[in-house]
């Protein structure tokens, strides 16, 4: 008998197929019994009644506690009202592996303890509705990448220098040497975009965030494209396009789990519009005319982020910060020298920044200025120098954050479950 995935069984109504999976829940009215499978791909109800199954598996039910690994064999046929829109009579029962008193139950849990269990929760309907929305999210942005012919380079994780800012690296002890894990491959991504064209890299990032806050991880993955011969307009199109067609996929792909979690669809569905772009200054007068104080110049904080993302009901680009606020690399306004060309992209319904990018300085002489007034240490920066040394040309870039996109997307109210196994400040078990 064919071994089925319960997401398949629709293609076998009226067949007897094989399930390999977990008892997910149960029931029983004495004569009838009523087991829920899963296996990661749905969920489907198996019924087994008394004296038309053997009483050997209908014996079964009392060692069946939730969680106990099933191999189910039975009749698949229509039925409206189950879940799946299929059910499954039972023809053939075996219990894998036994799970006594597994320790998440129906019943409210708080979060400590969930996250305790993380290697469990992931189990739960709901954070594997997640799970499988951050995939589509990650499997989107490659195949818009690769689509738009965009060359992806990795970028490595140990590294000799910092590319956002000093006071969130981790620092590695290499052979005796200092080295940090890589807070972004960006510097990286500059190097090859000089040798291919538009290149991007996927992989972790790490920031030693020392704040406990609903948005911030130690350890976060990022898409993080790059193209030379680009300005900052280039990078928010290709930021606008490539975040639409992310939204559309899991639209199309993921809606049952965006069904599991209850995500109303409309705002998402909005994305298909153009996003909205407004300046720093602009930002500053919704913040202040919103009854919020906020001086020009200083760089925004999550409720300010709120204001504008509350604002409008697209994502909304927010470009030419105050240098001051953003990382070295960045190129200076030609019309105001106080002005960076960065932008980041804020999701809408209060959610705040997803995207960060912009355009780099590719002037050897400004760039060592801006290294040397950020005390970085210009020996672990002279091979990036030397991109501005041989052939330099404008070139611009950014980074879409997964999780702070699949929060958003799944409209979470904390970013630790878009994560398998998030790190965070107070977490690092299991
Ligand atoms: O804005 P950030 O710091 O920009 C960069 O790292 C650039 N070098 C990217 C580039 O231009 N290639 O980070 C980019 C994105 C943020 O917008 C956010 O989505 C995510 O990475 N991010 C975090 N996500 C979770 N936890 C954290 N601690 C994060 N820090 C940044
Ligand atoms: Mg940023």
């Amino acid at each position: 008998m064919k071994r089925t995935f319960i997401k398949d069984v629709a293609d076998y109504d009226g067949k007897e197929v094989e399930i390999r999976g977990w008892l997910y829940n149960k029931r029983s009215s004495g004569k009838i019994q009523f087991l829920i499978f899963r296996d990661g791909t749905g969920y489907i109800q198996g019924v087994l009644v008394k004296n038309e199954v053997k009483d050997e598996y209908f014996e079964l039910f009392d060692e069946l506690s939730l969680e106990t690994s099933v191999i189910v064999r039975g009749m698949i046929h229509k039925d409206k009202r189950a879940i799946g829109g299929y059910e499954m009579s039972v023809t053939y029962l075996e219990i894998v592996g036994q799970s006594v008193d597994y320790p998440i139950t129906k019943k409210e849990h708080g979060v400590s303890f969930l996250m305790a269990n993380r290697h469990l929760w992931i189990r739960s309907k709901r954070q594997a509705a997640i799970l499988r929305i951050r995939a589509e999210v990650i499997n989107a942005s490659r195949d818009f990448l690769n689509n738009h012919d965009f060359t992806l380079v990795d970028a490595p994780i140990f590294t000799p220098a910092a590319c956002e800012g000093t006071t969130t690296l981790f620092e590695v002890d290499y052979f005796g040497e200092k080295a940090y894990l890589s807070q972004s491959g960006q510097l990286y991504n500059e190097a090859t975009a000089m040798a291919l064209g538009n290149v991007y890299c996927f992989g972790p990032a790490f920031r030693a965030e020392k704040s406990k806050t609903r948005r911030h991880m130690t350890e976060f993955w990022q898409v993080e494209p790059e193209m030379a011969y680009a300005d900052i307009n280039d990078a928010m199109n290709v930021t606008e396009e490539m975040l639409r067609y992310i939204v559309s996929r899991v639209l199309e792909k993921r809606k049952e789990d965006l069904k599991i979690l209850e995500r109303d669809i409309a705002p998402l569905e909005k994305c298909s519009n153009p996003f909205n772009r407004i300046t720093y200054t602009e930002a500053v007068k919704i913040i202040n005319d919103s009854g919020t104080e906020f001086k020009w110049g200083e760089d925004f904080g999550a409720p300010h982020e709120e204001i504008i993302a509350t604002h409008f009901d697209v994502p909304t680009f927010v470009y030419k910060y105050p240098a001051a606020v953003k990382a070295f690399y960045m190129k200076r306004d030609t019309e105001d020298d106080k002005l960076a060309l960065g932008f980041d992209l804020l999701a809408p319904e209060g959610y705040g920044e997803i995207v960060g990018g912009g355009q780099r300085e590719e002037n050897y002489d400004t760039l060592v200025n801006r290294i040397e007034e950020f005390k970085l240490p210009l020996e672990a920066f002279k091979w990036y120098l030397d991109l501005r040394k041989y052939g330099s040309v404008p070139h611009a870039g950014f980074g879409l954050g997964i999780e702070r996109t699949v929060r958003w997307i799944c409209k979470l109210h904390h970013i630790r479950e878009t994560a398998a196994f998030p790190r965070t400040l107070e977490r690092i078990y299991p």
